[in-house]
């Protein structure tokens, strides 16, 4: 018989942080341990950690079989476990607990990835090891956000720069980023990788400097605003759920319908560049707030916008069809793929689950797309928002993409990267998968509240339903 949650007693006080192996024992031996109530001096003898009542010497043994800290590093110490010279996070962290707690600090604990020793800010710090492997992997991509002070203020160009990739001396440019520039001229800055030195070689990358670096977010934890350097909290249960992996399973689904730009297609950094390529045809820089003055504002508007604000002397319609242009030829010859999409693709053919496609972007632009990326044969059918009634967040487009693919919306599941279009086709009463993409970070709280689902990218799919997946680009 398989008896789950039994460990043996000398074990139990050790995870508990009562002392090393000969420790315990010592204390067992010497009948200073109880186990409901009655002295045991067995260290073999097995107790069952979910429901088992122990002291030792009196006093009540708390066991957990993991735990997790946010932790607010300070300035100065390394993010080591052990370090022969520095003071380490763990050396600094199991001081303040001992002196908090007045219990053993729990044994095995680790920082889950690291800060140079002039960074501050969140560390996840556990001894939960497959979460932290989970959390590490390359090919998960979680996102981190940094509050940066540079050395100056950056311009519009440069904040272009970093989103869409910069060279910092590796064999590839950084991935997709996010940088909200804020008033005080401190940058927030998202990322999705973790290369050595990574937020500082960027900023090296385009001619500045970090002057000071804090850590804020880390996949769903968000540092405490009202925490100091050097606190830590144990976190919530629903903290430590949400750092799980929330990844689709594709059984029982009968047709899969994708968004395409943020979700398929990493094209949503192409429409600041056209800005910038557009302008710089009239000579004229990118100005650092255009991105701002012009958010959620129509095509029609912002050409009208462009040809005021900028004395542009082509017409509206003229400088519209300029911008679809530059769309199409970027489409045609630089927007990539999402990471892991074909071979997800070809996963949901082999399985016979249909597929379907559901855009705001044109028909023409869909099209070119499946051809560029031979997306063509696993694709049955492409709906547009201007071929329904209703734009995302309504449900229209959803269904009408199921109803063609004669699929049950319920056995549907979709893939979006939007506020909107999560709504769309939770509204369809499909379930929905929210997909990362750094343009869309500040609202990745309310995609995940939303979502039934969230991946970083398709390869997690791919990998939980035991397929090799081949980095594609
Ligand atoms: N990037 C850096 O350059 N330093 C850090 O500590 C974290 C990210």
């Amino acid at each position: 018989m398989l008896l789950t949650g039994m460990i043996r007693l000398d074990k139990y006080l050790c995870d508990a942080g009562m002392g090393t192996r000969k420790e315990v024992k010592e204390l067992i031996k010497k009948g200073q341990v109880r186990v409901n109530g009655e002295i045991c001096k067995s260290p073999e003898q097995k107790v069952n950690e979910n429901t088992v009542d122990i002291d030792c010497d009196g006093q009540k043994v708390i066991y957990e079989k993991y735990t997790y800290l946010m932790f607010y590093k300070p300035q100065g110490i390394v993010s080591a476990t052990e370090d022969k010279k520095e003071e380490t996070v763990l050396d600094f962290l199991k001081k303040v607990w001992e002196e908090k707690e007045e219990r053993p600090f729990p044994k095995g604990m680790f920082p889950v990835g690291r800060l140079d020793k002039d960074t501050e800010g969140l560390l996840l710090i556990t001894n939960d090891g497959a979460l932290a492997h989970e959390l590490l992997s390359p090919k998960k991509h979680v996102v981190k956000t940094y509050e940066v002070t540079p050395e100056r203020a950056l311009h519009g160009e440069e904040v272009l720069t970093l989103e869409c990739g910069v060279d910092i001396g590796d064999e590839k440019l950084t991935m997709p980023a996010r940088v909200n520039v804020q008033k005080d001229g401190k940058l927030q800055l998202s990322i999705m990788e973790g290369r050595y030195h990574q937020v500082k070689r960027m900023l090296a990358a385009v001619g500045n400097k970090v002057m000071h670096l804090k850590r804020l977010r880390m996949g769903t934890l968000y540092l405490d605003e009202d925490m100091k350097p050097g606190d830590y909290r144990v976190l919530t249960e629903q903290e430590v759920l949400s750092l799980r992996d929330r990844i689709p399973s594709l059984e029982n689904v009968e047709a899969v319908i994708f968004d395409v730009d943020g979700t398929v297609v990493d094209s949503m950094w192409m429409w600041k560049r056209i800005d910038k390529e557009y302008l710089a045809k009239f000579d004229i820089p990118l100005p650092d707030t255009l991105q701002a003055d012009i958010e959620g504002w129509s095509f029609y508007e912002t050409a009208v916008y462009f040809k005021e604000h900028f004395g542009i002397d082509d017409p509206v319609e003229r400088i519209m069809a300029d911008w679809n242009e530059m769309a199409w030829e970027k489409y045609e010859r630089e927007v990539p793929l999402k990471s892991g999409v074909r071979d997800f693709m070809r996963l949901c053919k082999d399985r016979g689950i249909k597929m379907g496609i559901a855009t705001s972007n044109s028909r023409e632009l869909m099209e070119t797309i499946e051809r560029v990326h031979g997306l063509t044969e696993y694709i049955s059918c492409i709906r547009t928002g201007s071929e329904v009634q209703k734009g995302k967040p309504a449900p229209d487009i959803y269904l009408a993409v199921a109803d063609t693919l004669e699929a049950d919306p319920a056995k549907c599941l979709v893939f979006e990267d939007l506020v909107a279009g999560i709504m769309a086709g939770k509204s369809a009463g499909m379930k929905v998968c929210a997909v990362q993409d750094a343009y869309s970070l500040d609202s990745d709280r309310e995609k995940r509240r939303l979502a039934d689902y969230y991946i970083e990218e398709f390869g997690q799919i791919l990998e939980r339903e035991g397929m090799a997946h081949e980095e594609r680009f």
